[in-house]
């Protein structure tokens, strides 16, 4: 095993940004105890067992954000803490219950953790962008100084509403708590996140970006003023930011911005052969960009390397090479894809 000063915590590991994460910090040289829910379930865990430096410097660990101090061990003895992990069921039949308090009380367990452990020198929080622009009129640019109108999200209850109160409730609780227990916190808001992945099931912002490839309408409504980041730039921030001494509050992680139209006429010239619609209901030429300004990381330094169409690309590649999404949408004389 390598030297305790390189060793981190990943919670949910095993996840779309998590398992990427974990790739890229074993590549660096770091010592990783990643926390799935279920260690056990291969199916869920043999992408990150096989990961290159596994033996030697991942090791699995059990725990759960609605299980108060299912953490501490993973934590124990770690400098560094990236709390990926969230409830991301769109579909919940108890929001309450299953989504929202679970990433309150999640965060707020897993701060508790790093102060009980005192070796923990940064948490890095993966937020989300629907912290900062869910709200009745967008505006044409966000920074971090925004924040969502949750008021806005439990009235109109639109596709996803739960996770954007979950995680802004949250991560507002977390500032909180950070300034009272004098916790060296950093909130890094990500916009959608495209790119390749190594889960072996489709990843829940990828259902959302293809949704004009394949067809799911009720995610449209969140592309339809986009804002993207490739998963391999926001891995790569969530270390700089780890390691970045001035590195201090919220960072927004975005590098593109697109209207649906945009992007769907993107997808069309790319990718005849899935019959993207090229008109949207209550979208037409005047829709304008709404854009995530991520000024504060680049002037921090951060490079970002992606394109939108690498995002795509990779995204789509990885998804076909799983069997995730069909290779066209073109039907055949009986109807059929
Ligand atoms: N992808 C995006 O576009 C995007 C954009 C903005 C922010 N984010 C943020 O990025 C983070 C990761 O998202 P993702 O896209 O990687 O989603 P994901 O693939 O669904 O990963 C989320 C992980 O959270 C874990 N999890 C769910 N409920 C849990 C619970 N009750 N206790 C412990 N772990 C739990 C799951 O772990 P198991 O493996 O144990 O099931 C899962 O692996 C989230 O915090 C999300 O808010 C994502």
């Amino acid at each position: 095993m390598g030297s305790e000063a390189m060793t981190v915590c990943v919670t949910g590991a095993a996840g779309f940004i998590g398992s990427w994460l974990v790739m890229r910090l074993l590549e660096q040289g770091y010592v990783v105890k990643a926390t799935v829910r279920d260690p056990d379930n291969m199916k869920k865990v043999k992408h990150l067992l096989d990961l290159p430096n596994a033996k030697e410097r991942l090791t699995l660990w059990k725990a759960d954000l609605a299980d108060e101090g299912s953490f501490d061990q993973a934590i124990q003895g770690c400098t560094g803490v990236f709390h990926v992990a969230t409830p991301m069921d769109f579909e919940s039949k108890d929001p309450e219950n299953e989504v929202i308090k679970p990433t309150i009380n999640g965060v707020l367990g897993i701060m508790k953790s790093c102060a009980d452990a005192k070796t923990v020198r940064r948490l890095v929080f993966t937020s989300s962008a629907g912290t900062v622009n869910v709200e009745e009129h967008q505006k044409p640019e966000y920074d971090e100084s925004c924040w969502s109108d949750i008021e806005f999200c439990r009235a109109k209850k639109m596709t996803g509403w739960m996770y954007f109160v979950s995680k802004t409730l949250a991560e507002k609780a977390a500032w909180e708590f950070a300034k009272e227990k004098n916790i060296d916190f950093i909130s890094i808001i990500p916009t959608l996140v495209v790119g390749p992945f190594i889960t072996p099931s489709m990843p829940p912002s990828l259902i959302t970006a293809l949704s004009p490839l394949t067809g799911k309408e009720s995610h449209y409504s969140i592309i339809r003023q986009g804002q993207f980041v490739h998963l391999d730039d926001l891995c790569n921030a969530h270390i700089y930011l780890f390691n970045h001494p001035e590195a201090k509050g919220r960072y927004i992680c975005s590098s593109h911005n697109a209207t649906i139209l945009e992007l769907s006429k993107m997808l069309r010239e790319k990718y005849p052969e899935y019959n993207v619609p090229s008109e949207f209901k209550g979208v037409d030429e005047t829709l304008k960009n709404v854009s995530f300004s991520s000024k504060k990381l680049k002037d921090l330094g951060f490079p970002f390397k992606f394109s939108l169409e690498n995002m795509y690309d990779e995204a789509i590649a990885s998804c076909r090479e799983k069997g995730l999404i069909p290779l066209s949408n073109e039907k055949d004389v009986n109807g059929k894809i």
